[in-house]
């Protein structure tokens, strides 16, 4: 039996739906000035390892998700859209698997 990980086309598919993910998120006026300061090669990077490790693949190597957020004051609104986007890039890339629990959840 696969896992979720494999059945969801493993790294390359997150590969892909993070690229995509921060394409849209930084076309989005509340995100921009959050982002500002941020590496986003390494923000890409980190959140693939992110990914990849709660959906089963490769372990995390990033920071803690307190840790990562500290400094920035974050509102239910920005995570509304950084989840709604999210979802977004997962939809138009057709995850199957990670869209029914995506879809349960609205
Ligand atoms: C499901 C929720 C979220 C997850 C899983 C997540 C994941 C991550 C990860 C893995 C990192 C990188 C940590 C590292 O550098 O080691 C990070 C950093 C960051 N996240 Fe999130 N995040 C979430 C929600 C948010 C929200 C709602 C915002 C704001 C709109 C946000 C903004 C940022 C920013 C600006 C950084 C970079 C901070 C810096 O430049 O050091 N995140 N996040």
């Amino acid at each position: 039996m696969t896992n979720l990980y494999d059945e969801i086309g493993g790294e390359k598919a997150i590969d892909a739906v993070v690229e995509l993910f921060y394409t849209k998120l930084l076309k989005v006026d509340t995100m921009i000035p959050i982002f500002a300061n941020t590496d986003m090669n390494k923000q890409r990077r980190m959140q693939k390892s992110f990914l990849n490790h709660v959906l089963g693949g490769k372990p995390y190597n990033g920071k803690s998700m307190k840790a990562a957020h500290a400094r920035l004051k974050l509102t239910d609104a920005h995570f509304d859209t950084v989840i709604r986007t999210l979802g977004e890039a997962m939809k138009e890339l057709k995850r199957p698997h990670v869209m029914m629990f995506w879809d349960a959840n609205q």
